[in-house]
């Protein structure tokens, strides 16, 4: 027995990265998935790559009309999602004496709105049993330079998560969180990183950056009964960078 089969899956972000990895794990495990993105130069990829495998819509996760409609035609489609994952993401980075405004409002509507767009529109369409997975970030538990506006959308984003796992507990509709380390996908080049994600590698425990399909089983095991009993959960997958010291370091 597969662990989605039968489910409606949407994909927030999902043209490349952790839910590109994603939309590939859910649909091999029989679900039937529909991922967004807005770069249309992804989006063709995206398309070649994941036909039969899954749908590929023009949906900017922060705009709530677009997420009206996205949540509007799920319905008219399926009557129903069992599965949300709401992985679009931004970086901006830059120290809080020097980032500008625009990249603030920008990573809180993208990082934090657009979540709490899709939870309101889309809970009503989640019968008992379903289950919303939020991506924020091991990067809210720890005070780094550059990374703060981020962190914070993210810190907001793991509160949104338990109050929303609260306030859908009644309905049968669990919500966690899956907080990654650094993981190698192309968010860090869009960020201007110049060091790549491989620089984080002597940080972490476990001695490498993540990949998106560490990411994604994870993903899976909180959209799945496997996790059945667990809401409101923020779950690290992160090599253990946040919680252990690397021996000898
Ligand atoms: N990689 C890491 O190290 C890491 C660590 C912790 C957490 N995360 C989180 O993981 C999530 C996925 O990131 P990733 O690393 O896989 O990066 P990625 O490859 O850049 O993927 C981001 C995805 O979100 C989409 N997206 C961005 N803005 C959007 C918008 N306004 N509306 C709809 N889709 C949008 C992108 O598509 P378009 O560009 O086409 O819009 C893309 O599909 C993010 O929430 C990120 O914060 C990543």
């Amino acid at each position: 027995m597969k662990k989605l089969d039968g489910k409606i899956a949407i994909i927030t972000g999902g043209t490349t990265g952790i839910g590109l990895a994603s939309a590939k794990l859910f649909a091999a495990e029989g679900a039937r998935v529909t991922v967004t993105g807005t770069n249309p130069q992804t989006l063709a990829t995206a398309r070649r790559d994941l036909e039969g495998l899954a749908e590929v819509v023009a949906s900017d996760a922060g705009s709530a009309a677009e997420i009206e409609q996205l949540a509007r035609d799920a319905g008219a489609r399926h009557g129903r999602v069992d599965v949300l994952f709401l992985n679009a993401g931004i970086t901006r980075y830059g120290l809080l004496t020097a980032i500008d405004e625009q990249a603030v409002d920008e990573s809180l509507r993208v990082n934090f709105k657009g979540p709490w767009l899709a939870v309101r529109s889309f809970a009503p369409l989640m019968p008992r049993g379903a289950s919303i997975v939020v991506n924020t970030s091991m990067t809210h538990l720890v005070g780094r330079p550059y990374t703060g506006v981020y962190a914070a959308t993210k810190a907001a984003l793991a509160s949104l998560t338990r109050t929303a796992a609260a306030e859908l507990a009644g309905a049968g509709v669990r919500v966690n969180a899956v907080s990654p380390g650094p993981v190698d996908t192309p968010i860090h080049a869009k960020a201007g990183l110049a060091a790549g994600v491989q620089g984080w590698a002597s940080q972490i425990p476990l001695g490498r950056v993540g990949a998106p399909d560490d990411i994604a089983r994870v993903a899976l095991f909180l959209a799945s009964d496997d996790s059945s009993f667990m809401t409101g959960e923020e779950l690290l997958v992160d090599g253990g960078m946040t919680r252990l010291l690397r021996q000898g370091g």
